[in-house]
This record gives C-alpha cells, sequence and structure tokens, in this order.
C-alpha cells in the first residue's frame, strides 16, 4: 500500500512540544510527515528539532523566498494525504473560519483541497469563548474534522477544563480513520466540480415533524436533519435549483438553498405539494407516523392518574408524491432506517410507496447514526442493491446526488 503522507502545521502553544511525539508515532505507523510550523511554535519547539524527527526540512514561513522557490505553497499542501493542525490555538481557528492566508500555515490552510484534522490545545475560556465556538462550529460546517481537546488541569496553575490537546494515540487514530475513509471512498476532491445537477430542481424533506398536543407539549423524534440538509446541499453544490423543505433543526441552513420551515406532516405535505414540480424529491424527513387526534387550544391539565392519548396517522408524503399523476418527479427517493434487516424492510418499502430509490440505513442506538455524523448505507433500485462502504453523512449526499444526476441523464437520454 502507498505510503500515506501527512503536513503537519504546528501551532504556537505550551502544547507544541507534543508535537516531537506524534511525528515519532506517526512515522511509526509507517507514514511520512512533513512538518511546517508558525511563527509562535518556533518559539516553544525548535525547527531543528522537528526536522531531526520528521528526516524532512522544515517550512517556517511563506515569506522565505527560498521555500516558496523550491516548493510552492499550494503544492505542499497538495502532496499530502492529510493535514493535521497540532495544537490547534484560538487564533489559528480563527484563521481558518475567517479564510486568512497570511502566513504559510494558514495560506496551507486556506489552499488545500485535502482533508484536515485539528486537535485544538487552548486555556478553557479561549476554547468557551462565544468567538472560538462560533469559528469550531464554522471549521465543522466546513468538513474540517476534529480531535479534542479533552478536559483535565492546564499548564497554567489553578487552570482546569476542556482546552488539553487530545492525546497523542487519540490523533492518531483520528488520522488513520479520516485516511482510511478516503481510502474507501475516493476523496471528496476527486468529485466532479462542474454541474451535473444544473438546470434541475432538487426538492428535499429534512428533519423530524413536531406534532402538537396541546400548545406546549408536541410529540417528536431523534431526527437531525443531517443527512436530509446534506443532501441539500450536495445537489446545490451540483449546480441544481434546491428547496429543501424542513421540520424543526438545530442544523445550520445550507448555502445556496431555499428553505421551508414547518412544523407538522401536514405542513410539510403542503409545503412539499406547493413547491412541485421538480425533477428529483428526495425525502430524508422522519416524519411523525401519528398525530394527536385533537390538539385542544388550552394546555392539558393534570387530573390524576392515567391519560389516553388518542392518534391518528400522518398523511407518508414520499407516497403521495411517488403516487401523484402529473407531477410525478422523475427520480423519488425515499429513507428507511430501520433497527435490523435494513435491506427486507428498505425493498418493501420501495415497492409500497412507489419510491425509485430506497436509501436504507441502520439506525440502532450503537450506530450512532441518529444525530452522528457518519452514515453506513445501501442503496435500494429497481435494479438491485448496492452496499456503500461507512462514510460521512456529506460524502452520502454527494455521492446519491452523482447518482441521480446519472440517473436523469439516462432518463434523458434514453428518451431522446
Ligand atoms: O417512516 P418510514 O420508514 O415509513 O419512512 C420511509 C420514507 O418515507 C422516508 O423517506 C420518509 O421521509 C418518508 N415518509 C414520508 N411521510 C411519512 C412517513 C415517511 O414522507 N408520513
Amino acid at each position: 500500500m502507498k505510503q500515506q503522507r501527512i503536513l503537519l502545521i504546528i501551532g504556537g502553544g505550551i502544547a507544541a512540544y507534543k508535537c516531537l511525539d506524534l511525528v515519532r508515532r506517526l512515522r511509526e505507523q509507517g507514514m511520512s510527515v512533513r512538518a511546517v510550523m508558525t511563527r509562535a511554535a518556533a518559539e516553544f519547539v525548535t525547527p531543528l528539532s522537528v526536522a531531526a524527527l520528521t528526516n524532512e526540512r522544515v517550512f517556517t514561513d511563506l515569506f522565505d523566498l527560498n521555500d516558496e522557490h523550491e516548493i510552492g505553497h499550494i503544492r505542499l499542501s497538495r502532496e499530502a494525504d492529510l493535514l493535521i493542525v497540532a495544537p490547534a490555538t484560538a487564533d489559528l481557528l480563527a484563521k481558518m473560519a475567517g479564510g486568512h492566508a497570511d502566513d504559510l500555515a494558514s495560506t496551507l490552510l486556506l489552499a488545500t483541497d485535502k482533508p484536515v484534522l485539528v486537535a485544538p490545545a487552548m486555556n478553557p475560556r479561549m476554547w468557551l469563548h462565544p468567538a472560538t465556538r462560533r469559528n469550531a462550529a464554522q471549521l465543522k460546517a466546513d468538513g474540517i474534522r476534529f480531535v479534542g481537546p479533552n478536559a483535565g488541569e492546564m499548564a497554567e496553575p489553578g487552570e482546569a477544563g476542556p482546552g488539553r490537546l487530545a492525546e497523542v494515540p487519540e490523533i492518531i487514530a483520528a488520522a488513520k480513520r479520516i485516511l482510511a475513509e478516503n481510502r474507501a471512498e475516493g476523496s471528496v476532491a476527486a468529485l466532479p466540480t462542474g454541474a451535473p445537477l444544473a438546470g434541475r430542481h432538487v426538492l428535499v424533506t429534512s428533519g423530524p415533524t413536531h406534532e402538537p398536543i396541546d400548545p406546549v407539549r408536541f410529540i417528536a423524534n431523534r431526527s437531525s436533519g443531517k443527512q436530509g440538509h446534506a443532501v441539500a446541499e450536495a445537489a446545490a453544490r451540483f449546480g441544481a435549483r434546491v428547496t429543501l423543505v424542513t421540520g424543526p433543526v438545530a442544523t445550520a441552513d445550507p448555502a445556496g438553498v431555499d428553505v421551508v420551515r414547518v412544523e407538522t406532516a401536514e405542513e410539510m405535505l403542503r409545503a412539499v405539494r406547493e413547491n412541485l414540480p421538480a425533477d428529483i424529491a428526495v425525502f430524508a424527513a422522519a416524519v411523525a407516523d401519528w398525530r394527536a387526534a385533537d390538539a385542544p387550544r388550552e394546555k392539558i391539565k393534570k387530573s390524576g392518574g392515567k391519560r389516553a392519548l388518542e392518534l391518528v396517522e400522518n398523511p407518508d408524503i414520499l407516497a403521495a408524491v411517488a403516487k401523484s399523476g402529473s407531477h410525478r418527479p422523475a427520480l423519488v427517493i425515499g429513507f428507511a432506517a430501520e433497527t435490523g434487516d435494513v435491506v427486507a424492510y428498505g425493498t418493501k418499502k420501495r415497492k409500497a410507496k412507489g419510491a425509485d430509490w430506497i436509501v436504507a440505513n441502520d439506525v440502532s442506538p450503537g450506530t450512532g447514526v441518529l444525530g452522528g455524523d457518519r452514515n453506513t448505507v445501501h442503496l435500494v433500485t429497481g435494479s438491485g442493491v448496492e452496499d456503500w462502504p461507512p462514510m460521512s453523512k456529506e460524502d452520502v449526499a454527494l455521492r446519491l446526488m452523482l447518482h441521480a444526476a446519472g440517473e436523469l441523464r439516462r432518463n434523458t437520454a434514453a428518451a431522446e
């Protein structure tokens, strides 16, 4: 197997000395390590010791013309399989989140097309500051992976809390996971940069629905909306006009997408109908199967003892659209979240609901899929089942939209 190449960006902080051990351990794993140090990092460890351990020259500043001459900064990041930022200081995270490029480290991070793993380390108050929270959330939304920080004693006496650099074995485990994903999937960077869905309208449902019991209580479920929102984002990235009909979620609105917010299944069905026609409809919402038969306008009071709640079934939005006549999208895709026999249930659901494809996945508690960032799915189509390797929800979405674009292209070609 090809040797994996790490570009290690060392930020300035007391934890920087741990990078020496990190380099040693990464190399023990058979990886090659090239290091870039920020100006502040060089105050904590010497470039000479880093160079001795990496057995490579160490790059220290963008404006070192010799380095620039010998190896362009873009090449430096492109020649790696993974960038690791450790320790990632509050300042470095802020620069990354803001897209700054005023030194070699930040320039490389902005120029790279490779996965980036950051291991933050800073004073707990800095980590918990709203500015750092905002920057970390932005970076996560941008696809940057995090390991740590861990909670515990800090180097400064009397300071404790989240902010310690993750332990070296944790950083290595996170790096290996990302490298393994890349090998399994082919990097997302290898996806087409063109617009295979240009001129198409993609309608996506996402999130849970909330079904009121009375004005203050409702029935809900654990759907985070991450997978549905990722599908909407992927469709937009491939050039589609996208309408995202979403139940109440904390997940941020994807960029470049029209968002329609609803609460209940009935509102979701109405919003979906109002936004048809579409070329592709993806039903990723976890629609509540039932709603309260009647939700009084006043808060229900305790009356002692048992109380029955009568439920009636909600409309099936996917089935309603898949079986509709004139406005049926060319490609109707449903999700089947199950806790066992996922492919069998998915196959049954495809037929019963009239969908073209079903993305079947296991959401048993142990899988961490509900609310989590990763998913293992099986694509059930009319011609069989494709088992996809475990991957991020973003990559499931990109693959699905790529398949969908191919299917529409084939349909159009067949019709001509
Ligand atoms: O909940 P169930 O497993 O039946 O969901 C399968 C598919 O049907 C999902 O794509 C879901 O979004 C869709 N669905 C729907 N309306 C419902 C129930 C499910 O659109 N009332």
